[in-house]
């Protein structure tokens, strides 16, 4: 019988749901994980997250590769199983709400190739005219004439997520360290010994089998894990409105999104700024995204604001998140997720759990190899 002390030991950079998500389904695979946040568990990708689930809307509206809808569609039917093994473990409750997204068009044309294209990728999807619209969502705007229902999707909240993975590895015995930096990586004869992780102001090598870079842009591992140049932040403004007296009772896309969540806010995202490494808040962005919601619901014109925040998505040249070994033997990218971070957790929590113990990259993970990006790195 194996011991404990055979099993591999992993170290995960990175505290966000990603990484979070690897370190839950190593850990319950009986892997031996310590994790490293360089802030706080949530990061700031979970920061922008609005936790949409919704693969189909991601494709049609906001044109994800055909290969990342694909991996976020599998995901979609990894979350209830996921939500309910953490909720087990954590004693926390992580509800998902799936009462699908409704998507505002602008034109009847662009309805219908939006119901057609996520048809295609294999998704449920309606073309609705305006009675359509408002019988899914009463108190939409007057601009709101066309439209598509996909009823398949859902929501959860980032927030609960995040808690309830932490709760659940705590309760694993999951090492968990918060405020520390990756400085580097330890090999010998090219394989990985270790990672070299500042905390509390003294650096310590973490001994381990293999690590998992889910920390987005890690200039201290660039030169070992060449892929990480890919990445880049696109950073994400949103606003909670006080959703008392306004019943929005579903995610609804337009020139923004809304989310009713649980607690009476609505939230309301997100811009998407390709470049911008700070996490600065505009008011002329939060105001532009403030009219597209009254354009919405124009009965969230009378809505408190709560809360504003801004978030760095970790976008990547090409769009494909990176999900497979780079770099020293032992290392591998769990990154890039751009928009689709929360939605891809348990799809990339199986992939690399399956690549860490099993050595096998599931084929809808293949197109996201590291290896892909060589030409682009080079410099
Ligand atoms: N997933 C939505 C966003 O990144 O704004």
């Amino acid at each position: 019988m194996k011991s404990v002390t055979d099993a591999p030991r992993v170290a995960i950079t990175g505290g966000g749901i990603i990484g979070l998500s690897c370190a839950f389904a190593l850990a319950q695979a009986g892997a031996r994980v310590s994790l490293f946040e360089r802030g706080e568990f949530g990061g700031a990708a979970s920061g922008a997250a609005a936790g949409m689930l919704a693969p189909n809307a991601e494709a049609v509206q906001d044109g994800a590769e055909a290969a990342v809808a694909e991996f976020c569609r599998h995901s979609l039917t990894l979350w209830p199983d996921f939500a309910a093994r953490i909720e087990k473990l954590s004693g926390e409750s992580l509800p998902l709400s799936w009462s699908g997204s409704l998507i505002v068009t602008d034109t009847a044309e662009e309805a219908a190739d939006m119901a057609e294209a996520a048809r295609a990728g294999g998704g449920k999807a309606e073309a609705l005219d305006r009675e359509g619209l408002l019988a899914r969502q009463a108190g939409l705007g007057e601009e709101a004439g066309h439209g598509v229902w996909l009823p398949e999707e859902g929501h959860v909240d980032p927030r609960a997520a995040v808690s309830a993975l932490v709760a659940a590895l705590r309760a694993m015995d999951v090492e968990i360290v918060e405020n520390a930096s990756v400085r580097g990586v330890e090999t010998r004869r090219g394989a990985l010994r270790a990672l070299r992780v500042e905390h509390d102001g003294a650096t310590r090598s973490v001994a381990c089998d293999a690590a998992v870079i889910a920390s987005g842009i890690e200039p201290a591992l660039a030169g070992s894990c060449p892929a990480l140049r890919l990445l880049y932040p696109v950073k994400g403004q949103m606003l909670a409105l006080d959703g008392a007296g306004v019943a929005l009772s579903r995610v609804v896309r337009g020139g923004a999104y809304l989310i009713p969540r649980a607690d009476g806010e609505i939230w309301v995202g997100a811009s998407s700024e390709h470049g911008a490494a700070d996490m600065k808040l505009q008011d002329s962005v939060i105001r532009r995204l403030r009219r597209a919601a009254e354009r919405l619901m124009p009965a969230l014109a009378d809505a408190a604001e709560l809360r504003r925040w801004a978030g760095l998505r970790p976008g990547t040249r090409d769009s494909l998140p990176l999900i497979g070994a780079d770099g020293p033997e032992g290392v591998f990218l769990a990154a890039g997720h751009y928009r689709n971070g929360v939605l891809a957790a348990p799809a990339t929590a199986e992939a690399i759990t399956a690549m860490i113990l099993e050595g096998e990259t599931p084929e809808l993970a293949a197109p996201f190899a590291p290896a892909r990006t060589s030409a682009l790195t080079r410099v």
